[in-house]
């Protein structure tokens, strides 16, 4: 369409105030950097290309999604050399919708509402602002009195700013939709002040050329917040994260204390699923339907199929099938894949390892690198050896094997089908199927022992 604004999103500034070795808009929000909560709401509102513009070497170009373009801010510092980073990339005729890459939540919505707003009052540009949010350190919008805009007052160093353009509470969102070649031919115009070129010098710039500066004031402060220090990225988040747990909610998930859940924007849950207190749902996560997740639950990047359950533990990038249930105080490790209605139960580690359907792992073991098999049952305290101190190798246990408690299963192992283990026995040879494995000294019984340490002598 020819009437799609490209959207010009700066993402360039150092953030300093972040005091982070990670470039600002890399900053995650909800498990998703900052800067892709800004492109996902430029393509939102119809945006046609997608510009970031970004420091040579500061890995923002390297972390951004298919389809999106990057500029290199090679020269200058400020929001205005952002913009001139990217001149090449602006086509004459076309609208530019600038965006900063550190206002995560601005919403297609409200972007709309703003394209909208220029369109109608048919001016050169319009920006976004609100007198809904603490005002400190963003620009002030000074107004004519007829309304108008007439300059913008940066307030991040106070100390040369009046008092009544420093109680102005309406202030500049860092949003804007204007015309790229007045954008441009003004730009070219605007100074440095303080070793910066800032954009908001244009806007004055336009209006001594007649051309008219609309604003769009809105009370949606979610959208509106900015983010420049680690304490406005804990509100931002408050916020995403609340939202995230709405949308959830809405869709038929049941949340018993939705203040205690950390929950990435990635995260899929199904319906009439309940997470508990201190579940902390993460990356690629995906959740079945009926599922019960907590109380203090970690889910990172692992699948739960419907009815699993999951109690005091900890997931990483495994899978548990249906109605399978883990914990409480399980940890499963990368390549875990609990099968249906099997149980991992209190003090169990699993790593790389196929729980088989309806098998059991009840109590304090270790299953590393094993296939355990359907309906078989891990007795507490069995650990599979699978590290000889060079290699790892797999243990395997049949389907309905029964071992004995405090087995020891020194892999490469084989259990057969069917088979058991002997309480307490080391096993390093196979056991054929149906038969009992069992290596341990035999017991010997002193008789009259007791006595006999009875009449010591004191000492
Ligand atoms: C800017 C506005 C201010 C507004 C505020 C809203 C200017 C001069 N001021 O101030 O009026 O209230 O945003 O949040 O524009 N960036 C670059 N290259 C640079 C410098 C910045 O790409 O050289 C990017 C940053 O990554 C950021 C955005 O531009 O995403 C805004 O920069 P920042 O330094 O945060 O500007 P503010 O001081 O917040
Ligand atoms: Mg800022």
């Amino acid at each position: 369409m020819p009437d799609q604004p490209t959207a010009l999103i700066m993402a360039a500034g150092h953030g300093t105030r972040m005091r982070s070795a990670l470039p600002k808009v890399l900053h995650p929000v909800c498990g998703r950097p900052m800067l892709h909560w800004v492109i996902a709401a430029a393509r939102g509102a119809g945006a046609g290309r997608v510009v970031c513009v970004t420091r040579p070497g500061d890995g923002v170009a390297d972390a951004l999604p298919d389809g999106v373009e990057s500029a290199e801010q090679t020269e200058g510092e400020g929001t205005g050399s952002a913009v001139l980073a990217a001149r090449d990339r602006l086509e004459p005729g076309r609208d530019v919708l600038v965006l900063s890459g550190d206002h995560p939540l601005i919403s297609a919505d409200l972007l709309r509402d703003l394209i909208a707003t220029n369109a109608e009052a048919g001016a050169a540009a319009t920006l976004l602002t609100t007198d809904r949010l603490d005002p400190e350190g963003y620009g002030r919008i000074i107004r004519s009195p007829d309304g108008s805009l007439e300059r913008i007052v940066e307030t991040k160093s106070t100390a040369d700013v009046p008092a009544a353009e420093l109680a102005v509470r309406e202030v500049n969102l860092g949003t804007y939709v204007l015309e790229a070649d007045a954008l441009l031919s003004a730009l070219d115009e605007v100074g440095e002040e303080g070793g910066e070129r800032y954009l908001t010098g244009v806007f004055p710039r336009l209006g001594e050329r007649g051309r008219s500066v609309a604003l769009h004031a809105t009370s949606d402060v979610t959208s509106a917040m900015g983010v420049n220090t680690r304490a406005g990225l804990m509100e931002v988040e408050a916020l995403a994260r609340r939202a995230v747990i709405e949308a959830h909610a809405l869709s038929g998930v049941t949340f018993r204390a939705p203040e205690t859940v950390v929950i990435d924007v990635t995260v899929e849950i199904g319906g009439d699923t309940e997470i508990e207190s201190g579940a902390v749902l993460r990356g690629a996560t995906r959740i079945g339907a009926g599922c019960s997740v907590g109380p203090n639950t970690t889910v990172i990047d692992s699948v739960l199929e419907d009815g699993a359950r999951a109690v005091h533990s900890y997931l990483l990038e495994c899978r548990v099938a249906a109605g399978a249930r883990v914990g409480p105080f399980a940890y499963l490790r990368p390549g875990a894949l609990v099968g249906e209605q099997a149980k991992i139960g209190t003090f169990v580690e699993v790593k790389n390892s196929e729980i088989g359907r309806g098998a059991k792992v009840p109590h304090l073991s270790y299953v590393g690198d094993a296939t355990i098999g359907e309906g078989a049952n891990v007795a507490a305290g069995n650990i599979t050896a699978n590290y000889d101190g060079r290699e790892k190798h797999r243990t395997v246990i049949g389907a309905g094997a029964r071992t004995g408690v405090h087995t020891s299963l020194v892999a490469p192992v084989h259990v057969g089908e069917g088979a058991y283990t002997g309480a307490g026995s080391v096993i390093t040879d196979d056991v054929p199927d149906g038969a009992l494995g069992i290596s341990r000294p035999e017991q010997v019984n002193v008789d009259g022992y007791g006595e006999r340490m009875e009449g010591r002598p004191s000492e």
